[in-house]
Parts: structure tokens; sequence; C-alpha cells
């Protein structure tokens, strides 16, 4: 690796014709290939040998995907992947929001960052994703970390190549982070962490503004892709033999709304459903207010549509769930979920839960646990409230003590172990087409997950990694299954 420093001075002459020809390019996707290529030009002769990039995610299957994209991109620019950041000549950071610690975490990594820069000038540090669409976020960084020569936001992604080639070519870091998305980016290329399961975003943004949550501010408003784009990408997932696809969106069943002409998303389940091939579809999230009985009866009636339904409810008290303006009562979620069960009878159903809402008390939480124990959670996703900055709800008085709550945390979570427990126990003898996802925790075992999202070991040979198996139950703890293949 060269000496020279990103964002530096050191530009030759021909690197100087180059930016200055990057300046005059569009900003389209053919512009970006233009810069892909430049890139490769650049980065052959900075770093002699192949360069190495170290690409991390935070946060939700939604920045993930991203992440995949980016990753893409940078494979294009003609990157090799590490998973150490040391000898990495790029290390990107693409960030959460949603709660305080996720952003403790990542200002503790990229501070570590400092002296490693420090010895080797020629890496770049890049940071994107929801963190940095946050103005507080990206001012701490221009002031406070000056060896980050890279910010852009979750709306410019697909501009990577042109933002990167600024960094390193350019005598400025680069801080791009306009406020508004444009229109879906399709094309990009992507390399995705696993060769058989697959997130397929069909949305992006959320226009709910629930009142303690980041997303819709750093995400924008919704924007569905074209059903074809997805259809697309999906047949093309099957054909290169994907096995579980995951379709992505903060609210999957506002899908196609924003479209010119609408198409419901229990439409796209269908047309999905229909492509040819042995694999799974899963979505997530799905938000009680808008998941009507079509789109359960679309899960019912589609047989490659898991019967695993991720609904997250928040809360069980009507107050505290009006004051979250999640737009639904605990007995509207309750009757969906009778209804769900009755189209699905072996439907498992996942949510997420927040404890400690501000004004939140304990019998208010009381309502939480209570509606855990009546609907019988597969597994729960909890979170203790935490306070985003432009969020109503971080405004709003919150006079319980972080302790008391995470007394409350600890109730709920041993709750819904017990719940969990007892249900999985039924579950002992039953037999489940099982997709093997890797090695178990002991040598030997296979760690697969069935239909309804539940982790299973059994024994068996590493060749099945990616394939479907039977496997019986022989043991139900409460995290996981044991069994046995079944041929
Ligand atoms: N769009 C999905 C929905 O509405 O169900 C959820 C998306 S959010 C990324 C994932 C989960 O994080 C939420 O369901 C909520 O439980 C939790 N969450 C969001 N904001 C939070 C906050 N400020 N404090 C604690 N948990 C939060
Ligand atoms: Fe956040 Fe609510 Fe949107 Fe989910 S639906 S991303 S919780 S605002
Ligand atoms: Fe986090 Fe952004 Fe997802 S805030 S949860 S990465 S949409």
């Amino acid at each position: 690796m060269g000496d020279f420093t990103p964002c530096g001075d050191r530009l030759n002459a021909e690197e100087t014709g180059l930016l200055q020809n990057a300046e005059k390019m569009d900003l389209s996707v053919k512009g970006q290939a233009e810069y892909t290529a430049l890139l490769h030009t650049v980065l052959g002769a900075r770093y002699g040998s192949t360069p190495r990039a170290f690409v991390h995610t935070y946060g939700c299957q939604g920045n993930v995907a991203d992440g995949e994209r980016i990753k893409g991109m940078l494979a294009e620019m003609g990157y090799t992947f590490t998973d150490t950041v040391e000898n990495a000549d790029l290390v990107l950071y693409n960030t959460c929001a949603v709660r305080e610690h996720a952003e403790d975490r990542v200002f503790g990594n990229v501070g570590a960052l400092k002296n490693r820069k420090a010895a080797r000038p020629g890496m770049v540090v890049a940071l994107c994703g929801c963190m940095m669409q946050q103005p507080r976020v990206a001012e701490k960084i221009r002031r406070s970390y000056s060896f980050v020569d890279l910010v852009f936001g979750t709306h410019v992604i697909h501009r990577l190549p042109e933002l990167l080639y600024r960094a390193l070519c350019g005598r400025n870091r680069v801080f791009e982070l306009p406020d508004e998305a444009g229109s879906i980016t399709e094309g990009l290329p992507v390399v995705r962490d696993s060769s058989f399961k697959a997130f397929l975003p069909v949305m992006y943004g959320c226009n709910n503004f629930c009142s303690y949550c980041i997303v819709p501010y750093v995400r924008g408003r919704e924007r569905s892709r074209m059903v074809e784009a997805v259809l697309e990408e999906a047949r093309s997932l099957v054909e290169a033999g994907y096995r579980d696809i995951t379709l992505l969106g903060q609210n999957v069943n506002s899908y196609g709304k924003d479209l010119e002409t609408p198409v419901p998303f229990a439409q796209l389940l269908r047309e999905i459903n229909a492509i040819p091939g042995d694999f799974r579809i899963r979505f997530m999230t799905s938000h009680p207010k808008d998941c009507t009985r079509e789109l359960l009866d679309a899960m019912a009636d589609c047989e490659k549509v898991a019967k695993h339904l991720h609904l997250p409810f928040q809360s069980g008290n009507d107050r505290v769930l009006k004051e979250m303006n999640r737009r639904y009562t605990r007995e509207q979620y309750l009757e969906l979920i009778r209804y769900a069960r009755q189209v699905m009878p072996e439907l498992s159903l996942t949510s997420d839960v927040i404890v400690g809402f501000p004004g939140e008390t304990y019998e208010a939480f009381q309502d939480t646990l209570s509606l855990v124990e009546e609907v019988g959670f597969t597994s729960l996703f909890t979170f203790i409230f935490s306070p985003r900055e432009g969020t109503p709800a971080a405004k709003m008085p919150d006079p319980v003590s972080r302790e008391e709550k995470g007394r409350w945390f600890r109730e709920l979570t041993d709750l819904q172990e017990r719940v969990a427990s007892a249900r999985n126990q039924k579950l002992l003898g039953k037999r489940f087409r099982v997709l093997v996802e890797g090695p178990g925790k002991k040598a030997g075992l296979l760690a697969g997950r069935t239909e309804g999202n539940l982790v299973i070991e059994f024994p068996g040979g590493d060749s099945l990694i990616g394939e479907f198996v039977e496997v019986v139950v022989t043991e139900a703890l409460a995290w996981i299954l044991r069994g046995q293949m079944e041929l």
C-alpha cells in the first residue's frame, strides 16, 4: 500500500484529470459504472495488490440488504472482503439509529480506528446508514472524528462509486447526506452473505411515525419497488438456488399503495408463490393496523409462504398503544391473531415489545404480560424504551427508573421463556421440514430452521447445508429444539 492520504493532497496529474472528469459525470447508474471503472485504476495504483474492504452492518434486515448492495458495488470496483479491520484498506460501518445502544457501539468501534488510521494513513474510513441521517451525529463526526473520510446517508447508497472516488482522490472529506430520497435505483450489484437465504427489499421507508421511532426520519417516506422488479429478483434468486427468501419492508402491508397502479402486498405474495421451484417465502414486518384478512388468506393459500407471522404488538395496553401512535387496540390485535390461527392452525407467531415506554405504569405493563400469555408467541424481540432525539416520545415525561424497567424486562423475558418452553413441549415427536443453515453448537451437529422459524439442531454432515431435510423433534427447550433426521 502507498503512503497516500485519502482526502489528501497527493494526486498525480492523471488522477487530477480523472477527478475533473468525474465532476462532470452524471449520477445515474450509468455514471456510477464509469466511476467504478475509474476506481479500478486508482485502487490498483494505490494499493498494488487487490484492495481489501471490511464492511460491517448494524441494525435490521433492511440495513443488511443495503450492506449487501454496498458490497456488490465494492466487489465491482475490485475489492475483496476481510473479516477484520486489521490490514483493511477500506473500513465501512453501515449504522443503525434505532436505539442508543446501537449508536454507542458504532461510536466505540469508530473511535478505536483512530490509532489504526494514524499508523496506516492510506486506509479509508467510511460511515453510512441510519445514524448518519441524524444531523447531530453527522456534526459530531465532522467535528470530533477527523479521521473519517466519507460519510453518506441512506438515500445515496447507489452513488457509492462516485462518493468513494471523491474521498480517495479529492482534497476534502466527503459528507453526502441529502434529506430526500429520490426514485428507487434498480440494478445494483449484490454480494449476499448466504448462498441459500436471501433478503429481498420490496419497499423502503416508513410513513407511520410511531411516537418512539426514528426510522421514518432517517429512512424517509414509503417507496415501493415495481412488481416486475421484485419478481425479476425473486426469479433470479430461485434460479440461483436460494431456498429461503424474505421480503422486506418496515410495513410490508403498505406495499404497492404508492405505485402508479396500486398492487396489494397479498397479490405480490401470490405472484412470488407462483414462481416454480422449491423455496420458502417469508416477509417482515407487518404492522397490525394494516394487516388485512386478505393478507392472512393469501398466506394460508400460498404453499411456499412460511406459516410464520412476525406481528409486533409493542404493548398490550390501550393507553400506551395510543401514546405510541400505533393506531390499533389490544382487542383489534387479538382479533387478528384469532383470524390468523383460524385460517392457519399451525401458524407460528413472533413479535416485538417495548418495555418502559414513557408513562407506562407497572399496571399497564401487566397488560403486556397478559397478552404474551394469551397469544403464546414462538419468540419475542424485547426492548427497553430508548429515547430518540426528534421523536415525540423523547419529550414525554418518563418517571420510571432504568433499574425498574430492567426488572419489568426480566419479568417479561422469564414469562416468554415459560410460554415458549410449554409450547415447544407440544412439538415433541413432530416432524418438520427444515432448511439446514450451518453447523450446530457442537461438532457433528447441524442447525436449521423450521417453517415457523424455530431453530433445531440434529446430527448430520456439512454437505446438507443449504438443503431441506425432514427432522423429528426429540427434545424441546425454550429457545431451541433438538431432533433426528428422517428420510
Ligand atoms: N417496522 C417495524 C414495526 O413497526 O413493527 C419495526 C421496525 S423497528 C426497526 C424494530 C423494533 O425496534 C420495533 O418494533 C420496536 O419494538 C423497536 N424500537 C423502535 N424504536 C425503539 C425505541 N426508541 N426504543 C426501544 N425500542 C424501539
Ligand atoms: Fe418505526 Fe413504527 Fe415505522 Fe415500524 S412502523 S419502522 S416501529 S415508525
Ligand atoms: Fe436501524 Fe435503520 Fe433498520 S435505524 S433498525 S438500521 S431502518
